[in-house]
C-alpha cells in the first residue's frame, strides 16, 4: 500500500471554525490564532472570508485580521470570496491567495451564497479574471460532495461536473467538502476514482467534517487514492452555518496525529498546535473536540 511522503495541511479554523461558533471573537484574538498556529509549523492558514457580515458575522472585519499579518513571511493565508465585490476587498487588503466555493447541490448553493451552481460559476469568472491579472492564486471548493442536508445523496458526476468548470477556470487546487460529515471511506475511494479520471488527483484536497465520525476514516481512503492536501481545524473548531446539524471539521490535531504515526511528514509541532487548540477553545468557552488534544493535556 502506498502513501504520499508528504501532506499538505490547510488549516481552516479561523474562518470554518469561528464562521460557526455562538462567541465571536476579536480581530486581535483572531490574529493571535493565525500567528499561533504559524508558530506551530501550519503554512497554509485559511484567514478569513470577504462576504456579507450580515451573512457570517463573525467573518467580519478580514480585511483588519489580514493587517495584523506578516504576509510577506512565506505562509499562504487563503480568503473566501464569493463575488466581485469580494475579490476587490481581498485585493485591497493585500490577500495573495482567495478561495471560491460552489457547490455540488442546487439547494445548497441557494442557501449559502443566494444563486444557482450556474450563476455562481459566472461570478467566480470575474473573480479568477480579477485574480489573474494580480497574480493571484486561487483554491475552489466544491461543498456537499458526499451528500446535502436538503438534498439527500449527490451523484458523483454533479461533483465531476462543478470541479471541472473550477479547474477550467484556473484554479491551482480542488477542495472537495464533506459538508456535513456523511461520507463513509469506500464512498469517498469512489468518488476519488471517479474525480481523478477527469482532474489529476495532485490537485484534489479532501475537506471532511465530522459530525458522524467518519473522518479520519475517510481522509485514510483519501491518502490511499493518492490525495496530499488535507483541510483540518484546530481542536476540530466549527461547521457551516448553511448545514445544519453539521459539526467541526476533522481536527488538525488527529490528522497530524495519524499522519506522523504513518511516517509522513507534515512540518507541524503537535504539542504547540494542541496548545494553540486548547487555548482558542478557553476563549470561545467551548469544548477541545479533538482526542489526540485531550490525550496530549
Ligand atoms: P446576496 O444577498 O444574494 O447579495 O448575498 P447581494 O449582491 O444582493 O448583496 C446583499 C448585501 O450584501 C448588500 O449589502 C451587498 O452590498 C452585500 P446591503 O445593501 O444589504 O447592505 N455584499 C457584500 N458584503 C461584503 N462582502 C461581499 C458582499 N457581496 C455583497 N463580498 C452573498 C450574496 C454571497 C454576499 C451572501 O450570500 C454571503 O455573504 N454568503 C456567505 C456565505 C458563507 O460565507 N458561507 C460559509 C462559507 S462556505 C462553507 O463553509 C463551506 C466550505 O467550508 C466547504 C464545505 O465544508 O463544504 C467552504
Ligand atoms: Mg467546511
Amino acid at each position: 500500500m502506498s502513501f504520499p511522503a508528504q501532506v499538505k495541511i490547510v488549516e481552516v479554523g479561523p474562518r470554518d471554525g469561528l464562521q460557526n461558533e455562538a462567541k465571536t471573537i476579536s480581530v486581535k484574538r483572531r490574529i493571535s490564532l493565525i500567528r499561533s498556529l504559524a508558530a506551530s509549523g501550519l503554512n497554509n492558514i485559511e484567514a478569513g472570508s470577504f462576504i456579507s457580515p450580515k451573512w457570517v458575522p463573525q467573518m467580519a472585519s478580514t480585511a483588519e485580521v489580514l493587517a495584523g499579518l506578516d504576509l510577506d513571511a512565506g505562509i499562504h493565508y487563503p480568503v473566501l470570496v464569493p463575488n466581485l465585490r469580494g475579490m476587490q476587498e481581498a485585493l485591497a487588503a493585500g490577500a495573495r491567495e482567495v478561495a471560491v466555493f460552489a457547490a455540488a447541490s442546487e439547494t445548497f448553493s441557494q442557501k449559502n451564497i443566494n444563486c444557482s451552481i450556474s450563476e455562481s460559476l459566472d461570478r467566480f469568472a470575474e473573480v479568477f479574471d480579477l485574480a489573474t491579472a494580480n497574480n493571484i492564486r486561487v483554491r475552489a471548493y466544491v461543498s456537499c460532495v458526499l451528500g446535502c442536508p436538503y438534498e439527500g445523496e449527490i451523484d458523483a458526476q454533479k461533483v465531476v461536473t462543478v470541479a471541472k468548470q473550477l479547474n477550467k477556470l484556473g484554479c491551482y487546487e480542488i477542495s472537495l467538502g464533506d459538508t456535513i460529515g456523511t461520507g463513509t471511506p469506500l464512498k469517498t475511494k469512489a468518488l476519488l476514482a471517479t474525480i481523478s479520471r477527469e482532474i489529476s488527483i495532485e490537485k484534489i484536497a479532501v475537506h471532511f467534517h465530522d459530525t458522524y465520525g467518519q473522518a479520519l476514516a475517510n481522509i485514510f481512503a483519501a491518502l490511499q487514492q493518492g490525495v496530499s492536501v488535507i483541510d483540518s481545524s484546530v481542536a476540530g473548531l466549527g461547521g457551516c452555518p448553511y448545514a445544519t446539524g453539521a459539526s467541526g471539521n476533522v481536527a488538525s490535531e488527529d490528522v497530524i496525529y495519524m499522519l506522523h504515526g504513518m511516517g509522513i511528514h507534515t512540518g507541524v509541532d503537535l504539542n504547540k498546535l494542541a496548545l494553540t487548540g486548547r487555548n482558542i477553545c478557553d476563549q470561545l468557552g467551548t469544548p477541545v473536540r479533538s482526542k489526540v488534544n485531550l490525550a496530549l493535556q
